[in-house]
Order: structure tokens, then sequence, then C-alpha cells
């Protein structure tokens, strides 16, 4: 018997299970991690990462430098094929369901295990909130546009980062209710760890080329990792043959993403990157990369992040694919897609070194605040619930 009669146990915090799985999420999440630590009441956030990028540099590097805490649960599930990498974190990820019973999943992104985990959540009838929603490319031979569809499906809360994203979802059949547009969470990050970005200089010695770009005015960056671009041997070959004339002009640094080393060498084409204006170097840590990208005269991607980080950064990026799903990095920001064929490229890279290069302004909303927005969002959105799931200890 409590001691007032109408004394009322105090309800459990509602419980948020947040889930990263690969590179380009753990900037999504440090921000969003630390806007819903802040909300009164606060929930209990519950963090876990799949696993599907486990070396230190795709990593647990991106976990320092980004304060974040190392996941409560990880499920290891590696690489593998689309089918067997998003079967695996469904397997792995539905007895943690069943044992934590959240009030919601948070997902970001559109990488195979936001797909896998919004599939399990809703099959449990689990909320599923989703941060980035809404981008559509319209090019479903990509596997990030058929994890952005699915996902979309299943959210009960949809987090939008651009206008399009809004015109996108109505399109679709989302609820407008259910549907806000919020800004871009990578943004956040990028303002707040800017001040901290490696300089260039650091990251020349570090790789033991500290002279590399000592006769030169400036210098490119060149990301690539899409399956479209370095999977198939001809494709990347032409790619790579473009860069190589480019950086006779403009000396280019190459940060190699594991999947593309892996097609280099399958196609044995690591020789056409032996070029004295070509520095090779292996993934990089994210303030390295700000570092790499902040004073770059241009950028060559077929990132999504890197898109929106160029626009934020007003730095002239050519999107080395045939579409984007963030068309307002084109419309308002610094980002031109350009394609693969190398007359294209090289002739805009001339523009740019003509100083002729798209600087553009930053989207509205892109302003480091997007995540407290969201945050808040939830907050009352969590506060609306029915009474909380009794979760299993
Ligand atoms: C994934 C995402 C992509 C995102 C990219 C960022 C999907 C469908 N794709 O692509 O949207 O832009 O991450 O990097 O989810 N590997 C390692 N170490 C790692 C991780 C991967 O060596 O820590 C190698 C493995 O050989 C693996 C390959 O990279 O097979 C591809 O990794 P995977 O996670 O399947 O896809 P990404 O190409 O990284």
């Amino acid at each position: 018997m409590p001691p007032f009669a109408n004394d009322q146990p105090a309800a459990p915090p509602r419980h948020l299970l947040c889930v990263v799985a690969a590179r380009p999420n753990f900037m999504k999440m440090a921000p969003l991690l630390a806007a819903l630590s802040r909300l009164a009441p606060a929930p209990k956030l519950t963090l876990l990462h799949t696993g599907q990028h486990y070396d230190a540099v795709m990593n647990s590097d991106f976990f320092t430098a980004l304060d974040l805490a190392p996941p409560d649960i990880n499920l290891e599930v590696g690489s593998g094929s689309h089918a067997g990498q998003t079967a695996d974190v469904m397997r792995r990820f539905d007895p943690v369901l069943e044992r934590l019973r959240p009030d919601a999943v948070l997902l970001v992104g559109d990488v195979n295990s936001t797909l896998a985990c919004a599939l399990v959540a809703a099959k449990r009838a689990i909320p599923v909130l989703h941060v980035e929603a809404g981008l559509r490319s319209g090019d479903r031979s990509m596997p990030e546009e058929l994890n952005r569809i699915v996902t979309d499906q299943l959210s009960a809360l949809l987090f939008v980062s651009e206008p399009a994203g809004v015109t996108n979802l109505a399109r679709e059949g989302i609820a407008a209710s259910a549907v806000h547009l919020v800004g871009n969470v990578m943004i956040d990050s990028l303002r707040r760890q800017l001040p901290h970005a490696v300089p260039l200089a650091d990251i020349l010695a570090a790789a033991g080329q500290p002279a590399f770009l000592d006769q030169a005015s400036g210098h490119a960056v060149l990301t690539l990792h899409r399956p479209s671009n370095v999977d198939a041997g001809a494709t990347l070959a032409g790619l790579l043959a473009t860069v190589a004339e480019l950086s006779a002009t403009l000396p280019l640094i190459f940060p190699l993403h594991p999947r593309t080393r892996a097609m280099l060498e399958q196609h044995g084409l690591l020789a056409m990157l032996h070029q004295p204006g070509l520095l090779l170097l292996p993934p990089l840590g994210y303030l390295e990369m700000l570092g790499l990208m902040r004073n770059a005269t241009l950028v060559l991607t077929d990132s999504g992040g890197v898109q929106e980080e160029t626009t934020a950064l007003g730095v002239p990026c050519l999107t080395l694919r045939n579409n984007t799903e963030r068309p307002i990095t084109v419309e308002l920001g610094s980002n031109t897609v350009v394609g693969c064929e190398r007359g294209p490229i090289l002739a805009l890279c001339r523009a740019i070194l003509a100083g002729h290069g798209k600087t553009g302004v930053v989207p509205a909303l892109w302003d480091g605040k997007a995540a407290p927005r969201i945050a808040t969002i939830i907050g009352a959105w969590l506060g609306a619930l029915p009474a909380a799931r009794a979760a299993t200890p």
C-alpha cells in the first residue's frame, strides 16, 4: 500500500531503440542522441549497431570523432550479399525487439540495415521513426532507392531534409500528418565538428606525402563506391582514365572505400592510379574527410552524404551519377550531376578551374539544428503514446 492512496508509481521512461549500421549513419545519429538525451522527460535510449560496417576506419574511428558512446548492442552481421546481409540483420534484430520491447525504433538513412530493421519492427507493430525520409533518385537499380521506398512505407514518423522529400512522400500516399520537414542532421554534425577538422597538411604528413601539394594551387577530392560505378570493370576503368587525366592539371586525393579497392584489385586496375598527381589514401575518418573537403577546389563523388556536405561547405561538387536523390544540392547548392562520361566531367572541371564553379547557398533548415527539431517532435509523440509496453528485464 503506498503511503498516500492517490500516489501512482512513476511511469517508466519511454524507450527508443536507435539503430546505426554503416559509415554514413554515424554522423546522422550522433546529433540525434545528443538532442534526445536533453528531452524532459528524457527517454531511455539504447544504441544498437548492426555491424554492417566493422573496420575501425569505417566504424569505431567515427564513434570517437563524433563523441558517440559505444553501442549497447552489436549484431555483428558483417558483409554479405544484399539478401544475405538484410536477412542476417532481420534474424538478429528480431529477438532484440522481443526482449526490449521499445516504444519505437529510430532509423536513419537508406542502407540495407535500415530496411531490415524497419521490416522487423513493423511486423512486431513497433513504430518506426525514419530520419532522412522521402529522398528519391527515381532509379530503382540503386539498392538504396529500394531501401528508402520500403522503409518510408513502414514508418510512423518521417523526418525530411529537403522539400522534394515532402512531395515524394505525398505522391506515395504517406499521410501528411506523419511527415515533418526538419532539415539535415548530417549538417548538424558538420557544423559541430568543422572546427575540429584535421588540417590538410596533417593528413598528407600522416600519409607519408607531406610535399604532395607543394607546387599546387589547389586540389580535388574523389570518392567512389557505388556498385554502378565500381563493380563493372569497363565503367570503373573509364572513370579512372578521366580522373587520371584531370590529375595532370589538378592534384587529386582519393580515399579508397574497401569495396572500390577490392574491385580495383579484381579488375587489375590499380596501376591506372599510379600517377604523379594522384594520391591514394585508405578510407578516412570523419574529421580527416572534413579537412580534405573544406578547402578543396572541387570534389568528385558518387556519395549522397558528400553532395550534402559540399553544399554546406560551398565547395563545387561534381556528382558522378546520372541522378540524385538530393535535388536541393543542385537547385540551391554547389552540386552538379555530371554522369560518368569523360567529356562533360573534364569540361566542368575546366570551368571550375577557370573560376566558374558553383558555390551555391546553404538550404533552409540546414542550420545545425535539425536534431533538436526532431527530438522535440519525437518527445511530444512519445508523450502522447498510450501506456508503455512492458519490457522484459
Ligand atoms: C553501404 C551502403 C551505402 C553507403 C555505404 C557507405 C547499402 C546497400 N549500401 O555500401 O548506401 O553509401 O555503405 O560506405 O547498405 N567492407 C569492409 N569493411 C567494412 C565494411 C565493408 O571491408 O567495415 C567491404 C566488404 O568487402 C564489403 C564491401 O566493403 O563487402 C561493401 O560493404 P557494404 O556494407 O555491403 O556496402 P557499401 O558498399 O559500404
